[in-house]
C-alpha cells in the first residue's frame, strides 16, 4: 500500500499567508498541516509515501519536510507542473504509484487521529475498487458531494454542485485501487479546468465497479480559509497538546492549564491560559495570552491581549491596547501602536490582507 499526499496547488483562499509559502506548511498548533498527514499514514503503516509539490512552493515543502526519516517513513517528492486537477496529481504520479492500490491524502485536511488504521482495515478487507471519507456538512457546495444507497456504495458523485443531492462531503482521503487510472484516462477537464478526482470516481460507478463510502467518525477540516485553520488550531490544541515547559517563565508569570513553552523561549509578567503553545526563542512580556492561541518560533509580543489565534515564525507584535482575538498573523509581521499624534491609522499591508477595524 503507498500513500500519496497532495500538496500542490494555488493556495488562493488563504491569502495572503500563501503568498510567501505553501497552504499546507502553515502551522496548526505549531506543526506544518501537512505533517499531520504524514504522521497519520505512519501511524496507519504506510510507509512509502509519495508528495505532490508545486513548482511555486515545492522546494520549500521538501526543504522542510525531507526524505521522511524523521516520520519512520520513505518520501519521494513528485513536481506537478501546473495545479491542472486532483487527478492529474495521481495521473503524473503513476510512475511513482505503479499498480500498486495507494492512499490518497489532500495535504491541506486534517482529521482526527487514530481514524486512517480503521478505515485501511476496511479497504483492506473488503476490497472495494474505491472507498472514500464521507462527513455531513452544512455547506455542502463548497465540496465534492456524494449520494449513497443504504449498503454504503455511492451512486453518485458531484463536485461543489451548486444543487447538492446530499449533505454528505467527500473528505479528502481516498483508497483506492490501480483501476483509478483507467477511470482518470476516460475524464475530461471539467468547467474550471481541472481533472477532478470527483469524475474520475463517478466514472468507476458508471463502469460498474465497486465504490464504497464510509462516515468518518472524528472530526475533519479543510484548513482552506483563515476560520477552518483557527478551528482546527482549537481541535488540535484541545485535543492533542500536553503541557511541557521548556523556557524560562518568571516569577511574575502565571501559567494556567495545558501550555507548552518552547527551548529559550522568556516569559515575564504574563498570564498564559491554555491551551496554548509557545514556540522556541520567543519574548512575552506583560501578555494575557488566552486559550486557543499557537505562537510560532522567534515571536516577540510586548503588552498585548490575545486569544483564539495563530502567530507565525518571527511576527512581533507591541503595544496594542485592545484585545486581539480570532486572528492569522503571518510571518515576520509587526504590529505596533503608533504614535498618539497625529491621530491616524497608518499600514504597510499585504495584497489580499484582511483588517478590521472598530
Ligand atoms: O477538502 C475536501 C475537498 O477537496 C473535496 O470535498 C473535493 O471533492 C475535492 O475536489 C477537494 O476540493 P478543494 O477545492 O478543497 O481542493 P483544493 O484545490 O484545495 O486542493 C486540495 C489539495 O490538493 C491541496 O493540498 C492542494 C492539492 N492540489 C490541488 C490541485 C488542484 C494539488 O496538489 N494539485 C492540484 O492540481
Amino acid at each position: 500500500m503507498k500513500g500519496l499526499i497532495l500538496s500542490g496547488g494555488k493556495g488562493t483562499r488563504l491569502r495572503p499567508i500563501t503568498y510567501t509559502g505553501a497552504k499546507q506548511l502553515v502551522p496548526v498548533s505549531n506543526k506544518p498541516i501537512l505533517w499531520y498527514a504524514i504522521e497519520e499514514m505512519a501511524a496507519a503503516g504506510v510507509q512509502d509515501i509519495g508528495i505532490v509539490i508545486s513548482p511555486e512552493t515545492g522546494e520549500e515543502v521538501r526543504s522542510k519536510t525531507g526524505n521522511g526519516e524523521r516520520f519512520g517513513v520513505q518520501i519521494q517528492y513528485i513536481l506537478q507542473d501546473k495545479a491542472a486537477g486532483l487527478a492529474h496529481a495521481v495521473k503524473i504520479s503513476r510512475p511513482f504509484l505503479g499498480d500498486d492500490p495507494f492512499l490518497m491524502f489532500l495535504g491541506d485536511n486534517l482529521i482526527q487521529q487514530g481514524d486512517l488504521s480503521h478505515f485501511l482495515e476496511v479497504f483492506k478487507s473488503q476490497q472495494p475498487d474505491a472507498l472514500i471519507l464521507l462527513r455531513e456538512v452544512d455547506n455542502p457546495t463548497a465540496f465534492g458531494v456524494a449520494e449513497v444507497d443504504p449498503f454504503g456504495q455511492v451512486m453518485r458523485l458531484v463536485e461543489k454542485p451548486k444543487d447538492p443531492p446530499s449533505n454528505l462531503a467527500l473528505v479528502g482521503v481516498y483508497f483506492f485501487s490501480a483501476l483509478i487510472h483507467e477511470a482518470i484516462a476516460q475524464i475530461q477537464p471539467s468547467p474550471r479546468g481541472e481533472l477532478e478526482i470527483t469524475d474520475a470516481i463517478q466514472q468507476l460507478i458508471n463502469t460498474q465497479k465497486q465504490v464504497q463510502a464510509r462516515q468518518l467518525r472524528g472530526w475533519w477540516l479543510d484548513t482552506g480559509k483563515k476560520d477552518d485553520l483557527l478551528e482546527a488550531n482549537r481541535l488540535v490544541l484541545d485535543t492533542l497538546l500536553e503541557t511541557c515547559i521548556e523556557g524560562n517563565v518568571d516569577a511574575a508569570s502565571q501559567v494556567i492549564g495545558r501550555v507548552k513553552i518552547g527551548k529559550t523561549s522568556k516569559v515575564n509578567n504574563c498570564t498564559i491560559r491554555g491551551p496554548v503553545i509557545i514556540g522556541d526563542d520567543c519574548h512575552l512580556e506583560n501578555c494575557f495570552i488566552g486559550p486557543y492561541s499557537s505562537i510560532s518560533d522567534n515571536v516577540k509580543l510586548i503588552n498585548i491581549d490575545l486569544e483564539h489565534s495563530v502567530i507565525l515564525k518571527g511576527a512581533s507584535i507591541v503595544d496594542i491596547n485592545q484585545r486581539i482575538i480570532d486572528s492569522v498573523i503571518g510571518r515576520r509581521c509587526r504590529l505596533t501602536a503608533a504614535p498618539p499624534r497625529p491621530k491616524a491609522l497608518r499600514f504597510l499591508v499585504g495584497d489580499d490582507s484582511h483588517i478590521e477595524i472598530t
